[in-house]
């Protein structure tokens, strides 16, 4: 594979690019193995997303979702745990999944693979699919933020404007960026039943109606005394970002050896880009997002 070590990280981090995407090496042999043998089953449900646009927020509202019987808001084990071990990720904690699907006739799976290489059972078995999405602006300031944490490194040492020259030139874990949104959002218009998407600023804009467009996707509609007794805006008050970030889990714990749980809780603020780019980083950002996305109408401002 092509190898690219990420200046803007000291050489901390190396990527690897495997079929038109980079990861990291650990992370692609993994994603060989689940494309040979990952037996997807039609009532599994997978939650995709490129990193940083919202999948532990919409991991914890699946898993809420679901599991909306069986807890109530004092007994719900979001409170205690970090979202990301309910709903494992394909790619990265595969035997998880596996267990998972073993639980249960569907399992609720994470991904943050790029459409063309999902494992082909996923397709042949016509899995539904969440895409979450956020304004690429914001989601390279996160990501620059979530990279510099793993790796340790004060803002000082990691210049902001060469991780904005490594994403803009397509450079970044499971990047470019535009191929992965756009593989999706081709099939999410071939296939609305299969694939919905999710706008990340939607969902915090009217968090209502897309909890409810969610919960229908996957299988989970509430019923009309559910609305009526408030339930959705339990959930969505449970998920929230002031409440999960206050946990003493997500302040304090760990979600391996290299990453803390307050990493996947930082700001939540839309347009904190506005913090960080210059002049010609907008102007360059957004002649490439007309460019690789503006013919297809996907409007990512
Ligand atoms: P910021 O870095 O802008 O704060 P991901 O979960 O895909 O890794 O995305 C992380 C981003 O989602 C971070 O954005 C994080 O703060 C934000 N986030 C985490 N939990 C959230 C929640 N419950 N509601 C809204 N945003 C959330």
């Amino acid at each position: 594979c092509p190898q690219h070590s990420c200046s803007w990280l000291k050489g901390k981090s190396t990527l690897f690019k495997y079929q038109d995407f980079w990861s990291h090496e650990v992370i692609i042999k993994k994603v060989v193995s689940a494309q040979q043998s990952f037996k997807a089953r039609p009532t599994d449900v997978f939650l995709c997303s490129y990193p940083k646009s919202g999948t532990t927020w919409l991991k914890a509202l699946v898993f809420a979702i679901v599991t909306r019987e069986k807890f109530d808001e004092s007994s719900n084990p979001l409170l205690t745990n970090l979202p990301h071990n309910f709903i494992p990720f394909l790619e990265i904690q595969p035997e998880q999944v596996v267990a998972s699907q073993e639980n249960s006739s569907f399992a609720h799976v994470a991904t943050h693979l790029p459409y063309n290489s999902l494992p082909k059972s996923i397709l042949a078995s016509n899995c539904k699919m969440v895409y979450v999405y956020r304004n690429v602006k914001d989601v390279i300031v996160s990501y620059y933020h979530f990279m510099r944490e793993v790796f340790k490194l004060p803002m000082e040492d990691a210049p902001f404007e060469e991780a904005f020259d490594e994403f803009y030139h397509g450079i970044s874990g499971y990047g470019p960026y535009w191929d992965h949104i756009l593989g999706y959002w081709k099939e999410s218009k071939e296939r609305p039943e299969i694939i919905l998407f999710l706008k990340y600023e939607d969902l915090k804009k009217e968090p209502t109606i897309n909890v409810k467009k969610l919960a229908e996707f996957i299988g989970y509609p509430f019923t009309i005394e559910e609305e009526k007794a408030g339930v959705i805006e339990s959930i969505i008050k449970l998920c929230s970002f002031e409440n999960l970030s206050n946990l003493e889990v997500n302040k304090n714990g760990y979600a391996n050896e290299m990453i803390e749980n307050r990493l996947f809780f930082r700001k939540a603020k839309d347009e904190d880009w506005k913090n960080y780019f210059t002049d010609e980083m907008i102007e360059k950002i957004d002649n490439l997002i007309y460019e690789k996305l503006g013919a297809i109408g996907l409007v990512l401002k």
